[in-house]
Protein backbone atom coordinates (compact mmCIF):
# COMPACT_ATOMS: atom_id res chain seq x y z
CA UNK A 1 0.00 0.00 0.00
CA UNK A 2 1.40 3.43 -0.52
CA UNK A 3 2.87 5.15 1.79
CA UNK A 4 0.99 8.43 0.87
CA UNK A 5 -1.93 7.09 1.60
CA UNK A 6 -1.76 6.33 4.83
CA UNK A 7 -0.75 10.22 5.63
CA UNK A 8 -3.61 12.50 7.07
CA UNK A 9 -3.00 16.03 8.84
CA UNK A 10 -5.79 15.26 11.72
CA UNK A 11 -6.04 18.60 12.12
CA UNK A 12 -7.83 19.49 8.36
CA UNK A 13 -9.79 16.98 9.59
CA UNK A 14 -10.89 18.65 12.76
CA UNK A 15 -11.72 21.93 11.15
CA UNK A 16 -15.63 20.69 10.71
CA UNK A 17 -17.48 21.85 13.73
CA UNK A 18 -18.02 18.05 16.34
CA UNK A 19 -21.46 16.88 16.91
CA UNK A 20 -21.67 16.11 20.25
CA UNK A 21 -24.26 12.93 20.49
CA UNK A 22 -24.05 10.97 23.77
CA UNK A 23 -24.71 12.10 27.69
CA UNK A 24 -20.55 10.31 28.33
CA UNK A 25 -17.65 12.70 28.03
CA UNK A 26 -15.89 10.78 25.84
CA UNK A 27 -17.36 10.41 23.18
CA UNK A 28 -17.37 10.41 18.84
CA UNK A 29 -18.14 13.45 17.19
CA UNK A 30 -19.88 12.68 13.92
CA UNK A 31 -16.84 13.29 11.63
CA UNK A 32 -14.59 10.37 13.20
CA UNK A 33 -13.02 12.33 16.16
CA UNK A 34 -13.00 10.92 19.80
CA UNK A 35 -13.11 13.74 21.94
CA UNK A 36 -12.63 13.79 25.81
CA UNK A 37 -14.66 16.39 27.65
CA UNK A 38 -13.81 19.64 25.61
CA UNK A 39 -10.55 18.09 23.97
CA UNK A 40 -9.73 15.80 20.68
CA UNK A 41 -8.08 12.90 21.95
CA UNK A 42 -6.06 13.29 18.76
CA UNK A 43 -4.37 16.40 19.64
CA UNK A 44 -3.76 15.61 22.90
CA UNK A 45 -1.95 12.63 21.83
CA UNK A 46 -0.25 14.44 19.17
CA UNK A 47 0.77 17.32 22.56
CA UNK A 48 2.30 14.96 24.64
CA UNK A 49 3.86 12.82 22.26
CA UNK A 50 5.40 16.52 22.08
CA UNK A 51 6.20 16.99 25.72
CA UNK A 52 7.77 13.62 26.45
CA UNK A 53 10.07 11.31 25.05
CA UNK A 54 7.61 7.60 26.12
CA UNK A 55 4.27 9.15 25.22
CA UNK A 56 1.97 6.03 24.06
CA UNK A 57 0.16 4.14 24.98
CA UNK A 58 -1.19 6.60 27.91
CA UNK A 59 -4.46 6.64 30.07
CA UNK A 60 -6.54 9.47 29.53
CA UNK A 61 -9.24 10.35 32.26
CA UNK A 62 -12.41 12.84 31.97
CA UNK A 63 -12.50 14.33 35.64
CA UNK A 64 -16.37 15.64 34.27
CA UNK A 65 -16.96 11.92 34.21
CA UNK A 66 -15.19 11.42 37.44
CA UNK A 67 -17.53 13.98 39.18
CA UNK A 68 -20.83 12.58 37.58
CA UNK A 69 -20.70 9.10 38.24
CA UNK A 70 -19.57 10.07 42.01
CA UNK A 71 -22.52 12.67 41.83
CA UNK A 72 -24.81 9.50 40.68
CA UNK A 73 -24.38 7.76 44.03
CA UNK A 74 -24.89 11.01 45.84
CA UNK A 75 -27.88 12.28 43.95
CA UNK A 76 -30.10 9.07 44.74
CA UNK A 77 -28.73 8.39 48.29
CA UNK A 78 -29.70 11.84 49.39
CA UNK A 79 -32.84 11.96 47.22
CA UNK A 80 -33.29 8.94 49.34
CA UNK A 81 -32.02 10.12 52.84
CA UNK A 82 -30.09 6.93 53.03
CA UNK A 83 -26.89 8.49 55.51
CA UNK A 84 -24.17 6.63 53.86
CA UNK A 85 -20.24 6.36 53.35
CA UNK A 86 -19.87 6.02 49.81
CA UNK A 87 -16.16 4.20 49.79
CA UNK A 88 -14.40 4.53 46.75
CA UNK A 89 -12.05 1.24 46.38
CA UNK A 90 -8.76 2.30 45.92
CA UNK A 91 -7.43 -0.90 44.59
CA UNK A 92 -9.97 0.11 41.42
CA UNK A 93 -7.38 3.16 40.58
CA UNK A 94 -5.05 4.21 43.15
CA UNK A 95 -3.61 7.77 41.20
CA UNK A 96 -2.87 9.93 43.89
CA UNK A 97 -4.93 13.04 41.66
CA UNK A 98 -7.79 10.87 41.48
CA UNK A 99 -7.91 9.94 44.88
CA UNK A 100 -7.32 13.69 45.49
CA UNK A 101 -10.75 14.37 43.27
CA UNK A 102 -12.68 11.84 44.96
CA UNK A 103 -11.88 13.05 48.30
CA UNK A 104 -12.97 16.10 47.90
CA UNK A 105 -16.20 14.70 46.06
CA UNK A 106 -17.17 13.38 49.73
CA UNK A 107 -16.09 9.94 49.21
CA UNK A 108 -14.59 7.95 52.01
CA UNK A 109 -11.74 5.09 50.84
CA UNK A 110 -11.76 1.58 51.04
CA UNK A 111 -8.44 0.07 51.16
CA UNK A 112 -6.54 -3.70 50.81
CA UNK A 113 -3.39 -3.05 51.83
CA UNK A 114 -1.14 -0.87 54.00
CA UNK A 115 -0.22 1.33 51.01
CA UNK A 116 -3.40 1.70 50.34
CA UNK A 117 -4.19 3.28 53.48
CA UNK A 118 -0.77 5.32 52.86
CA UNK A 119 -2.05 6.88 49.51
CA UNK A 120 -5.35 7.54 50.81
CA UNK A 121 -4.02 9.65 53.67
CA UNK A 122 -1.90 11.57 51.24
CA UNK A 123 -4.78 12.36 49.00
CA UNK A 124 -6.18 13.90 52.16
CA UNK A 125 -9.23 10.86 53.43
CA UNK A 126 -9.76 10.54 57.00
CA UNK A 127 -8.56 7.29 57.83
CA UNK A 128 -11.14 6.99 60.65
CA UNK A 129 -13.70 6.99 57.59
CA UNK A 130 -11.67 3.87 55.91
CA UNK A 131 -12.68 0.55 55.82
CA UNK A 132 -9.49 -2.07 55.14
CA UNK A 133 -10.47 -5.31 53.44
CA UNK A 134 -8.36 -8.68 52.90
CA UNK A 135 -8.57 -12.27 54.17
CA UNK A 136 -4.79 -12.35 54.74
CA UNK A 137 -4.17 -8.76 56.63
CA UNK A 138 -0.74 -8.96 58.28
CA UNK A 139 0.30 -8.01 62.15
CA UNK A 140 2.37 -5.05 60.41
CA UNK A 141 -0.58 -4.28 58.08
CA UNK A 142 -2.80 -4.12 61.12
CA UNK A 143 -0.78 -2.72 63.46
CA UNK A 144 -0.28 0.22 61.08
CA UNK A 145 -4.61 0.31 60.37
CA UNK A 146 -5.41 0.08 64.29
CA UNK A 147 -2.77 2.76 65.09
CA UNK A 148 -4.25 4.90 62.05
CA UNK A 149 -7.88 4.09 63.36
CA UNK A 150 -8.62 2.95 59.82
CA UNK A 151 -12.21 0.49 60.48
CA UNK A 152 -11.22 -3.68 59.93
CA UNK A 153 -13.29 -5.89 58.55
CA UNK A 154 -12.94 -9.06 60.18
CA UNK A 155 -12.93 -12.14 57.67
CA UNK A 156 -12.31 -15.24 59.80
CA UNK A 157 -11.44 -16.23 63.08
CA UNK A 158 -7.68 -15.76 62.35
CA UNK A 159 -7.98 -12.20 61.65
CA UNK A 160 -10.18 -11.73 64.50
CA UNK A 161 -7.35 -13.06 66.62
CA UNK A 162 -4.49 -11.03 65.20
CA UNK A 163 -6.33 -7.59 65.65
CA UNK A 164 -6.76 -8.84 69.21
CA UNK A 165 -2.85 -9.40 69.24
CA UNK A 166 -2.34 -5.86 67.57
CA UNK A 167 -5.22 -4.21 69.86
CA UNK A 168 -3.43 -5.60 73.31
CA UNK A 169 0.01 -4.89 72.03
CA UNK A 170 -0.58 -1.01 71.11
CA UNK A 171 -2.94 -0.79 74.18
CA UNK A 172 -5.61 1.03 71.58
CA UNK A 173 -9.34 0.12 70.42
CA UNK A 174 -10.15 -0.68 66.99
CA UNK A 175 -13.02 -0.23 65.50
CA UNK A 176 -14.57 -3.74 63.46
CA UNK A 177 -16.93 -4.75 61.16
CA UNK A 178 -17.38 -8.60 60.39
CA UNK A 179 -17.91 -9.70 56.89
CA UNK A 180 -20.30 -12.40 56.42
CA UNK A 181 -20.21 -15.25 54.08
CA UNK A 182 -22.86 -14.48 51.58
CA UNK A 183 -25.06 -17.61 51.65
CA UNK A 184 -27.73 -16.13 49.51
CA UNK A 185 -29.14 -17.57 46.59
CA UNK A 186 -27.79 -16.06 43.15
CA UNK A 187 -28.15 -16.33 40.16
CA UNK A 188 -24.13 -15.33 39.90
CA UNK A 189 -22.11 -18.01 37.77
CA UNK A 190 -19.66 -17.98 41.31
CA UNK A 191 -20.04 -20.83 43.95
CA UNK A 192 -20.34 -18.32 46.63
CA UNK A 193 -20.71 -21.42 49.30
CA UNK A 194 -16.78 -21.89 47.55
CA UNK A 195 -15.95 -18.40 48.48
CA UNK A 196 -12.66 -17.21 50.54
CA UNK A 197 -14.02 -14.31 52.19
CA UNK A 198 -15.99 -13.44 55.39
CA UNK A 199 -17.22 -15.35 58.35
CA UNK A 200 -19.09 -18.79 58.19
CA UNK A 201 -22.40 -18.89 60.21
CA UNK A 202 -20.15 -21.04 63.09
CA UNK A 203 -17.53 -18.56 62.73
CA UNK A 204 -19.55 -15.96 62.97
CA UNK A 205 -21.44 -16.79 66.15
CA UNK A 206 -17.85 -17.51 68.06
CA UNK A 207 -16.79 -14.41 66.46
CA UNK A 208 -19.46 -12.67 68.30
CA UNK A 209 -18.59 -14.20 71.60
CA UNK A 210 -15.46 -13.60 71.23
CA UNK A 211 -15.35 -9.68 70.51
CA UNK A 212 -18.21 -9.60 73.53
CA UNK A 213 -15.37 -10.48 76.03
CA UNK A 214 -12.73 -8.07 74.29
CA UNK A 215 -12.65 -4.37 75.52
CA UNK A 216 -10.23 -3.70 72.48
CA UNK A 217 -12.34 -4.46 70.06
CA UNK A 218 -15.54 -2.39 69.46
CA UNK A 219 -17.89 -3.89 66.80
CA UNK A 220 -19.92 -1.46 65.06
CA UNK A 221 -21.04 -2.99 61.78
CA UNK A 222 -21.41 -5.67 59.56
CA UNK A 223 -20.25 -6.29 55.70
CA UNK A 224 -21.38 -8.46 53.10
CA UNK A 225 -19.97 -8.70 49.54
CA UNK A 226 -21.45 -11.07 46.74
CA UNK A 227 -18.32 -11.55 44.95
CA UNK A 228 -20.20 -10.47 41.61
CA UNK A 229 -20.43 -7.67 39.75
CA UNK A 230 -23.87 -6.28 40.56
CA UNK A 231 -26.28 -6.07 37.76
CA UNK A 232 -29.37 -7.33 39.44
CA UNK A 233 -31.75 -5.08 41.70
CA UNK A 234 -33.73 -8.11 43.19
CA UNK A 235 -30.45 -9.50 44.23
CA UNK A 236 -28.88 -6.69 45.78
CA UNK A 237 -32.25 -6.27 48.03
CA UNK A 238 -32.48 -9.96 49.25
CA UNK A 239 -28.81 -9.92 50.10
CA UNK A 240 -29.69 -6.67 52.08
CA UNK A 241 -32.82 -8.62 53.82
CA UNK A 242 -30.64 -10.73 54.95
CA UNK A 243 -28.09 -8.53 56.59
CA UNK A 244 -30.88 -6.91 58.34
CA UNK A 245 -31.82 -9.89 59.75
CA UNK A 246 -28.45 -10.16 60.95
CA UNK A 247 -28.03 -6.68 62.38
CA UNK A 248 -31.03 -7.09 64.02
CA UNK A 249 -29.90 -10.51 65.73
CA UNK A 250 -26.11 -8.50 66.85
CA UNK A 251 -28.06 -6.12 68.00
CA UNK A 252 -30.09 -8.37 70.26
CA UNK A 253 -26.80 -9.61 71.55
CA UNK A 254 -25.46 -6.18 73.15
CA UNK A 255 -23.82 -4.98 70.54
CA UNK A 256 -23.77 -0.90 69.17
CA UNK A 257 -24.35 -1.84 64.78
CA UNK A 258 -23.89 1.35 63.23
CA UNK A 259 -22.65 0.13 59.81
CA UNK A 260 -24.16 -1.91 57.40
CA UNK A 261 -21.50 -2.56 54.96
CA UNK A 262 -23.30 -3.76 51.59
CA UNK A 263 -20.14 -4.00 49.65
CA UNK A 264 -19.15 -3.74 45.96
CA UNK A 265 -21.05 -1.14 43.35
CA UNK A 266 -22.57 -1.84 40.19
CA UNK A 267 -21.18 -3.43 37.55
CA UNK A 268 -20.69 -1.30 34.11
CA UNK A 269 -22.15 -2.28 30.61
CA UNK A 270 -18.57 -2.52 28.88
CA UNK A 271 -20.69 -3.26 26.58
CA UNK A 272 -22.38 -0.20 25.43
CA UNK A 273 -20.53 0.98 23.20
CA UNK A 274 -21.83 -1.52 20.62
CA UNK A 275 -24.76 -0.48 18.81
CA UNK A 276 -26.52 -3.91 18.41
CA UNK A 277 -26.21 -4.73 21.73
CA UNK A 278 -29.21 -5.34 24.33
CA UNK A 279 -27.53 -5.71 27.43
CA UNK A 280 -28.78 -3.32 29.30
CA UNK A 281 -28.00 -2.68 33.20
CA UNK A 282 -30.09 -1.42 36.32
CA UNK A 283 -28.86 2.33 37.25
CA UNK A 284 -27.35 3.41 40.35
CA UNK A 285 -30.57 5.01 41.47
CA UNK A 286 -32.73 1.46 40.61
CA UNK A 287 -30.37 -0.12 43.25
CA UNK A 288 -30.20 2.61 46.09
CA UNK A 289 -33.99 3.02 45.53
CA UNK A 290 -34.75 -0.84 46.10
CA UNK A 291 -32.74 -0.76 49.61
CA UNK A 292 -33.32 3.01 50.97
CA UNK A 293 -36.22 2.02 53.10
CA UNK A 294 -34.62 -0.93 54.58
CA UNK A 295 -31.65 0.87 55.52
CA UNK A 296 -33.34 3.51 57.55
CA UNK A 297 -36.01 1.47 58.73
CA UNK A 298 -32.89 -0.01 60.70
CA UNK A 299 -31.36 4.00 61.53
CA UNK A 300 -28.13 2.30 60.30
CA UNK A 301 -25.37 3.81 58.06
CA UNK A 302 -24.91 2.43 54.78
CA UNK A 303 -21.71 2.45 53.66
CA UNK A 304 -21.03 0.91 49.78
CA UNK A 305 -17.33 0.06 48.34
CA UNK A 306 -18.09 0.53 44.39
CA UNK A 307 -14.95 1.03 42.32
CA UNK A 308 -15.88 0.05 38.75
CA UNK A 309 -18.99 2.49 38.49
CA UNK A 310 -16.75 5.32 39.86
CA UNK A 311 -13.88 5.20 37.43
CA UNK A 312 -14.33 2.20 34.94
CA UNK A 313 -15.92 4.33 32.42
CA UNK A 314 -13.63 7.98 32.46
CA UNK A 315 -10.43 6.67 30.92
CA UNK A 316 -9.19 4.93 28.00
CA UNK A 317 -5.76 4.07 27.10
CA UNK A 318 -4.57 5.67 24.03
CA UNK A 319 -2.34 4.09 21.63
CA UNK A 320 -1.57 3.81 17.97
CA UNK A 321 -1.64 1.54 15.41
CA UNK A 322 1.94 0.37 14.56
CA UNK A 323 0.52 -1.63 11.54
CA UNK A 324 -2.23 -4.00 10.28
CA UNK A 325 -1.98 -7.78 9.00
CA UNK A 326 -3.67 -10.02 7.21
CA UNK A 327 -3.44 -14.18 7.86
CA UNK A 328 -5.51 -16.12 5.55
CA UNK A 329 -8.77 -15.11 6.78
CA UNK A 330 -8.16 -12.74 9.61
CA UNK A 331 -6.93 -9.02 10.12
CA UNK A 332 -4.81 -8.08 12.62
CA UNK A 333 -4.35 -4.20 14.03
CA UNK A 334 -1.15 -4.15 15.58
CA UNK A 335 -1.03 -1.48 18.69
CA UNK A 336 1.54 0.01 21.06
CA UNK A 337 -0.92 -1.36 23.90
CA UNK A 338 0.02 -4.31 25.54
CA UNK A 339 -1.33 -6.77 28.13
CA UNK A 340 0.96 -4.80 30.00
CA UNK A 341 -1.71 -1.78 30.09
CA UNK A 342 -4.76 -3.50 30.14
CA UNK A 343 -4.79 -7.15 31.45
CA UNK A 344 -8.24 -7.64 32.16
CA UNK A 345 -9.22 -9.68 28.68
CA UNK A 346 -6.23 -11.99 29.47
CA UNK A 347 -6.99 -12.19 32.65
CA UNK A 348 -10.68 -12.73 32.60
CA UNK A 349 -11.76 -12.71 29.34
CA UNK A 350 -13.14 -9.11 30.11
CA UNK A 351 -14.63 -7.34 26.88
CA UNK A 352 -13.30 -3.74 26.37
CA UNK A 353 -14.15 -1.61 22.99
CA UNK A 354 -12.14 -0.88 20.94
CA UNK A 355 -12.54 2.92 18.49
CA UNK A 356 -10.37 4.41 15.97
CA UNK A 357 -10.07 8.16 17.30
CA UNK A 358 -9.86 9.85 14.06
CA UNK A 359 -10.98 9.55 10.70
CA UNK A 360 -8.87 6.99 8.87
CA UNK A 361 -8.47 7.26 5.12
CA UNK A 362 -8.04 3.46 4.02
CA UNK A 363 -10.75 1.77 3.81
CA UNK A 364 -12.26 -1.24 5.31
CA UNK A 365 -11.06 -4.54 6.66
CA UNK A 366 -13.37 -7.39 5.70
CA UNK A 367 -14.62 -5.64 3.00
CA UNK A 368 -12.99 -7.44 0.63
CA UNK A 369 -11.53 -4.57 -0.84
CA UNK A 370 -9.65 -1.09 0.29
CA UNK A 371 -11.02 2.19 -0.87
CA UNK A 372 -7.96 3.64 -2.51
CA UNK A 373 -8.84 6.81 -2.84
CA UNK A 374 -9.44 7.94 0.89
CA UNK A 375 -13.53 8.23 0.23
CA UNK A 376 -14.47 5.66 2.23
CA UNK A 377 -14.59 7.66 5.73
CA UNK A 378 -15.39 5.39 8.96
CA UNK A 379 -19.17 4.91 10.07
CA UNK A 380 -19.98 2.76 12.93
CA UNK A 381 -17.41 0.59 14.80
CA UNK A 382 -18.00 -2.50 15.24
CA UNK A 383 -17.67 -4.98 17.80
CA UNK A 384 -13.90 -6.31 18.73
CA UNK A 385 -12.12 -8.80 20.58
CA UNK A 386 -9.41 -9.37 21.95
CA UNK A 387 -6.57 -12.10 20.66
CA UNK A 388 -6.17 -14.39 23.61
CA UNK A 389 -3.50 -16.06 21.68
CA UNK A 390 -1.31 -13.43 20.27
CA UNK A 391 -0.27 -11.16 23.25
CA UNK A 392 3.32 -10.14 22.37
CA UNK A 393 5.30 -6.60 23.48
CA UNK A 394 2.36 -5.25 20.94
CA UNK A 395 -1.36 -6.39 21.43
CA UNK A 396 -2.61 -7.87 18.70
CA UNK A 397 -6.26 -7.62 18.12
CA UNK A 398 -8.39 -9.69 15.74
CA UNK A 399 -11.12 -8.30 13.64
CA UNK A 400 -12.95 -11.60 13.24
CA UNK A 401 -16.19 -11.34 11.40
CA UNK A 402 -16.46 -7.39 12.15
CA UNK A 403 -16.45 -4.40 10.45
CA UNK A 404 -13.77 -1.91 11.33
CA UNK A 405 -12.06 0.87 9.64
CA UNK A 406 -8.98 0.19 8.19
CA UNK A 407 -6.36 2.10 10.03
CA UNK A 408 -3.38 4.13 8.68
CA UNK A 409 -0.35 3.80 10.56
CA UNK A 410 0.06 5.77 13.26
CA UNK A 411 -3.47 6.16 13.48
CA UNK A 412 -4.77 6.72 17.08
CA UNK A 413 -6.67 3.94 18.93
CA UNK A 414 -8.41 3.81 21.84
CA UNK A 415 -9.34 1.17 24.25
CA UNK A 416 -12.58 1.82 26.19
CA UNK A 417 -13.36 1.88 29.82
CA UNK A 418 -9.80 1.44 31.32
CA UNK A 419 -10.30 3.47 34.48
CA UNK A 420 -10.42 0.28 36.71
CA UNK A 421 -8.25 -2.24 37.19
CA UNK A 422 -6.15 -1.56 34.55
CA UNK A 423 -3.47 0.93 35.20
CA UNK A 424 -4.04 -0.58 38.56
CA UNK A 425 -3.06 -3.94 37.37
CA UNK A 426 -0.74 -3.05 35.30
CA UNK A 427 2.77 -4.12 34.74
CA UNK A 428 6.33 -4.29 33.45
CA UNK A 429 5.80 -7.42 31.46
CA UNK A 430 8.68 -7.85 28.85
CA UNK A 431 9.78 -4.86 30.45
CA UNK A 432 7.57 -1.78 29.18
CA UNK A 433 7.62 1.48 31.52
CA UNK A 434 4.01 1.73 32.59
CA UNK A 435 2.53 4.69 30.44
CA UNK A 436 1.83 8.14 31.47
CA UNK A 437 -1.77 8.89 32.91
CA UNK A 438 -3.06 12.32 31.90
CA UNK A 439 -6.47 13.96 33.04
CA UNK A 440 -8.57 16.18 31.45
CA UNK A 441 -10.79 18.86 33.08
CA UNK A 442 -12.85 20.81 30.63
CA UNK A 443 -10.50 22.82 28.00
CA UNK A 444 -7.30 21.63 29.50
CA UNK A 445 -5.23 18.78 29.95
CA UNK A 446 -2.52 17.63 31.95
CA UNK A 447 -0.08 14.87 33.23
CA UNK A 448 -1.12 13.40 36.43
CA UNK A 449 1.32 10.39 36.76
CA UNK A 450 4.80 10.48 34.40
CA UNK A 451 5.27 7.03 32.36
CA UNK A 452 7.80 5.32 34.15
CA UNK A 453 11.70 5.44 32.26
CA UNK A 454 13.53 2.19 32.17
CA UNK A 455 15.94 3.47 34.99
CA UNK A 456 12.53 2.89 37.38
CA UNK A 457 12.57 -0.44 36.49
CA UNK A 458 15.58 -1.64 36.88
CA UNK A 459 16.26 0.41 39.96
CA UNK A 460 15.62 -2.44 42.47
CA UNK A 461 17.82 -4.81 40.82
CA UNK A 462 21.26 -5.68 42.95
CA UNK A 463 24.80 -5.30 41.31
CA UNK A 464 22.94 -2.87 38.59
CA UNK A 465 26.07 -1.91 36.31
CA UNK A 466 26.73 1.21 35.31
CA UNK A 467 24.57 2.91 32.75
CA UNK A 468 27.08 3.39 30.34
CA UNK A 469 26.73 -0.29 29.20
CA UNK A 470 23.49 0.98 27.35
CA UNK A 471 24.56 4.97 27.15
CA UNK A 472 27.21 4.01 24.25
CA UNK A 473 24.26 2.49 22.14
CA UNK A 474 21.34 4.73 22.58
CA UNK A 475 23.16 8.01 21.67
CA UNK A 476 23.93 6.42 17.97
CA UNK A 477 20.29 5.30 18.01
CA UNK A 478 18.07 8.50 19.11
CA UNK A 479 19.61 10.21 16.32
CA UNK A 480 17.04 7.97 14.07
CA UNK A 481 14.25 8.19 16.52
CA UNK A 482 12.49 10.86 14.37
CA UNK A 483 12.16 8.38 11.51
CA UNK A 484 11.49 4.89 13.53
CA UNK A 485 8.54 6.79 15.06
CA UNK A 486 5.85 6.13 12.23
CA UNK A 487 2.81 8.10 13.50
CA UNK A 488 5.41 11.38 14.30
CA UNK A 489 6.69 11.23 10.52
CA UNK A 490 2.85 11.15 9.16
CA UNK A 491 2.25 14.10 11.17
CA UNK A 492 4.99 16.38 9.24
C1 LIG B 1 -14.62 -6.37 49.19
C2 LIG B 1 -14.69 -5.58 47.92
N1 LIG B 1 -15.35 -4.41 47.93
C3 LIG B 1 -15.45 -3.67 46.82
C4 LIG B 1 -14.88 -4.05 45.62
C5 LIG B 1 -15.03 -3.18 44.41
O1 LIG B 1 -15.85 -3.80 43.47
P1 LIG B 1 -16.22 -3.08 42.09
O2 LIG B 1 -14.95 -2.48 41.55
O3 LIG B 1 -16.75 -4.17 41.24
O4 LIG B 1 -17.23 -2.03 42.37
C6 LIG B 1 -14.17 -5.25 45.56
C7 LIG B 1 -13.55 -5.68 44.32
O5 LIG B 1 -12.90 -6.66 44.18
C8 LIG B 1 -14.07 -6.04 46.75
O6 LIG B 1 -13.43 -7.22 46.74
Amino acid sequence: MAVELLKVDYRTALSSKPNISTSSNIYMTGDGHLFCENLCVKEIQYELAMKTDYASPFYLYSRAQIVDNVQQYKRSLEKNDVPHLLGYTVSANYNLEILRILQKLGCSAVVASINEIKIAMMAGFNPNMMVYNGNGKQLNELEFAVKCGVMINVDSLFDLEHIRKVCRMLHKKANVLMRLHPEIDSDSSQDITETKFGLHHKEFDKALQIVKEEDLVDLIGLHCHLETTLDDVQLFKESLDTMLFWVDKVREMGFDIRYLNMGEGIGLNYKRHIPQSDEILPETKDFISSIAEGIKSKNICLILEPGISIVGNTGILVTKVVGVKTNENKNFIVIDGSMAEVIRPSLYGAYHHIQLIEPTMVGYINQGSHSPNGSARLQTIGQWSWSKALLWWSLILSAEDYYMPYPHEGCGLAIRDVGAYCGSMSSNYSLRQRPAEVLVEGSRWRIIRHAEVFDDIVKPFIGLPSLGVYKDYIDTTEVHLGTLHPWLTWMH
